[in-house]
């Protein structure tokens, strides 16, 4: 069921491709992620260890994570490069009206 929250202004998000966003939206850390066709959502925190990839370097559609190199493909989640062995959650996003919205009722 969709679930959808304003979660920044489009603008606080920065214009750039591979720009990238920390968000809490009721309890989930979530980290937006502005890619060349729109905006995508991911869990922010890494599922190796507690680190933040919305402070990662984006490559490629991908974003490393800072603190060991793990690579997530931003439009899936998957996990493409280790020391992680599985995926981060991802959520639908869509923008309106200069604000970004994600649905919580999709992060899976
Ligand atoms: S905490 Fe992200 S790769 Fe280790």
């Amino acid at each position: 069921m969709p679930r959808w929250v304003r979660a920044a202004d489009d603008e606080a998000l920065g214009k750039s491709v591979g720009s990238a966003l920390r968000v809490v939206i009721h309890g989930e850390e979530l980290a937006l992620f502005r890619l060349a066709d729109g905006v995508r959502c991911l869990d922010d925190v890494c599922s190796h260890e507690y680190s933040r990839l919305s402070e990662g370097e984006v490559w490629d559609d991908s974003v490393y994570c800072p603190k060991h190199g793990s690579r997530f493909d931003i439009r899936t989640g998957a996990v493409t490069g280790l020391p992680a062995t599985s995926g981060v959650r991802t959520a639908a996003v869509k923008v309106e009206d200069g604000a970004i919205y994600v649905d919580l009722g999709s992060l899976s």
